[in-house]
């Protein structure tokens, strides 16, 4: 499998008793974690046993710890560089449970720098294996160019597997080819079926679980194979040919909820690869998303966590 990540950014996760606006502040602990979405949801398959790929759009600036670390942690990264600086997102955790995410832009690329990459990564995909392609894009990414990455991928025999947010996403399936597999979550599934982009928001009803079945369906509808919609700690529905399902959240103690997505598009992915079938793999992924979001890393999960979810998941 290969993990395609097209904007890198340092997370650098802030922590405090009570966030302040406007005022000058000390705060009890800084983290700094290489990341970008798709790195993060490698992490996710790594606890699952699989060593993706990972291509990384690498802007030159601020790139050799970032490489240093990450293959520190056992991945397999191929940087593919272009002028610039590697963005960072500051993540303010605050004790009472609310998370700012302040993210920056990406380094732009040309059309040439942008062909190049897809260039480069499609070439290196074995026909039937999976490929996640997971958060935003640089400036410079114009809509046509998302339409014909996905038909890229599919072209060289991928099964891609996109999660990108509603600025991005109606492009990358208004092409006549749809990735194998979208997991947004439930704020990003209602904007892309509706055409309306709401504020993200972590804030979950009590519908959330039959919401994101019902917009599974839906988007499963419009020919996406597979579809998964998560709604945060309510938990996660899919849509797919085989037949749809739906997993309850589970009571986890949250330390770094960013890249509970990615967690669990990578443990999905690496699951579906390994031959589990949707269900199966789907709880592996929940597993994996709760197992990430009680450490620090963004989607890093120690396995025996993974293992220890997986078993209070009920099947869906
Ligand atoms: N607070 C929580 N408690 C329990 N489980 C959670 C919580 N937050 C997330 N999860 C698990 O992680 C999965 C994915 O979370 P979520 O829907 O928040 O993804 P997301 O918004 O795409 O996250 P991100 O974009 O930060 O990766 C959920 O389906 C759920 O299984
Ligand atoms: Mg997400």
């Amino acid at each position: 499998m290969l993990a395609i990540c097209p904007n890198p950014t340092i997370d650098r996760l802030v922590s405090l008793d009570r966030l302040v606006p406007g005022t000058v502040d000390r705060v009890r602990e800084n983290r700094a974690y290489p990341a970008g979405k798709s790195v993060s949801a490698a992490r996710g398959s790594l606890a699952n046993a699989a060593v993706p790929a990972v291509h990384v759009l690498l802007p030159t600036t601020g790139s050799g710890w970032y490489l240093d670390t990450l293959r520190a942690e056992g991945m397999d990264v191929t940087a593919h560089p272009y002028p610039g600086n590697v963005r960072e997102s500051v993540i303010v955790l605050e004790d009472g449970g609310r998370v700012t995410v302040l993210n920056g832009p990406g380094a732009p690329v040309t059309a040439d720098i942008w062909d190049g990459f897809v260039a480069a990564v499609t070439a290196a995909i074995t026909p039937g294996e999976w490929v996640i392609c997971s958060g935003s894009f640089p400036p410079g990414v114009g809509p046509d160019a998302l339409a014909a990455f996905v038909a890229d991928v599919a072209a060289a025999g991928g099964r891609l597997a996109l999660d990108t947010g509603p600025v991005w996403m109606p492009f990358a399936l208004a092409g006549p080819v749809q990735p194998a597999l979208i997991t947004p979550n439930l704020a990003e599934a209602e904007a892309i079926l509706t055409g309306e982009t709401a504020l993200e928001s972590t804030a979950v009803g009590a519908d959330a679980l039959d919401r994101a079945a019902g917009s599974a369906a839906g988007l499963h509808a419009r020919g996406i194979d597979a579809v998964v919609v998560t709604a945060g700690s309510a938990g996660l529905a899919w849509a797919t040919a085989d037949g749809d399902g739906r997993l309850p959240g589970q009571d986890v103690v949250v330390r770094n909820p960013i890249g509970a997505g990615d967690a669990f598009l990578g443990g999905l992915v690496a699951r579906l690869e390994a031959g589990s079938t949707f269900a199966q793999a789907a709880r592996w992924g929940m597993a994996t998303s709760c197992a990430a979001i009680e450490q620090w890393s963004p989607g890093g999960a120690p396995s025996d966590r993974v293992v220890h979810f997986h078993d209070l998941i009920a099947p869906g």
